[in-house]
């Protein structure tokens, strides 16, 4: 269960490698202890660190459940995995990869591999998630979405358009799930300093992990559905959405 502050007892963050995902367990593992799910793809050579430091941090157990995105046919027996050892009160959806949107829109095979990563892979999962938490009565389900959905750029059309669909999937599946005692929280952050943007220059607002991820935490506790990260993109993303198409293609972004 969800306690009263606001801390489950069992976590399960897909993307079990992911700095922001991380970040976001570690933010709940500072406040009470909790046991934690890592579903991480087979081969992830960062699946030892990942445990390393979720038992750093003071969970009460770790497990490792293997898992990848893009086997959505694997997807119901992953989640029985994750339920072996009982209700999981939190479920983080952090895996994602950024790729280049020149080669993936020239490469019809390897773009429909990243779609099914990031939009396939998350949509397959939330509706297992959802019947398995509405199933208990209660749970949470925070799910990273990205700015870049809501407002998709040319230079970044592929991965903005998967975010789009993940982001509107959520948003209404949270609406699906009201009264069933599941809530779900988007959360949409700019850039922030993980290994998916390594090498890229920083943008505006850029943040690091653990501060994308109090915010991330502050509202899936305060029971919020969308959170933008940080705050003020909430009103840079009205202002760019409302330009007209002329003037958009002229920005640098
Ligand atoms: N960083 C940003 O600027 C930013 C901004 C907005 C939103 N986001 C979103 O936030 C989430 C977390 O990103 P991050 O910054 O923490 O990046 P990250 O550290 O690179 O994490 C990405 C995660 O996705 C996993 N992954 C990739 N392909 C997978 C697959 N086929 N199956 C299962 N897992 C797979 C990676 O696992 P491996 O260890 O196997 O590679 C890794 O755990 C992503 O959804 C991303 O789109 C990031």
């Amino acid at each position: 269960m969800i306690n009263a502050t606001g801390n489950p007892q069992r976590i399960v963050l897909f993307g079990g490698t992911s700095e922001i995902g991380l970040a976001i367990v570690a933010q709940y593992l500072a406040q009470a202890p909790a046991h934690v799910v890592l579903a991480i793809r087979p081969d992830s050579p960062r699946r030892r660190a990942a445990r390393d430091q979720v038992e750093a941090w003071g969970a009460t157990s770790v497990r490792l459940v293997d898992f990848d995105a893009a086997a959505v046919a694997d997807h119901p027996a992953v989640v029985e995995r994750v339920w072996a050892d009982g209700d999981v009160d939190l479920a983080v959806l952090a895996f994602g990869q950024l790729g280049e949107a020149e080669r993936l829109w020239h490469d019809q095979p390897r773009l429909v591999d990243f779609m099914n990563v990031n939009l396939t892979g998350a949509v397959s999962l939330g509706a297992l998630l959802s019947q398995r938490l509405a199933g208990q009565g209660q749970g949470q389900i925070i799910v990273l979405s990205s700015v870049a959905g809501e407002v998709v750029r040319r230079s970044n059309f592929v991965y903005g358009s998967a975010k789009a669909g993940l982001d509107a999937f959520f948003r209404q599946l949270g609406e699906a799930l009201r009264g069933s005692g599941v809530h779900v929280l988007v959360a949409r952050p700019g850039m922030v300093r993980s290994k998916m943007t390594a090498g890229l220059k920083a943008a505006p607002l850029t943040l690091d992990p653990d501060q994308a991820a109090a915010q991330i935490v502050a509202a899936a506790q305060r029971g919020q559905t969308l959170v933008w990260v940080p705050g003020a993109f909430r009103w840079v993303m009205l202002a760019l959405k409302h330009l007209p198409a002329p003037l958009f293609r002229r920005l640098p972004l």
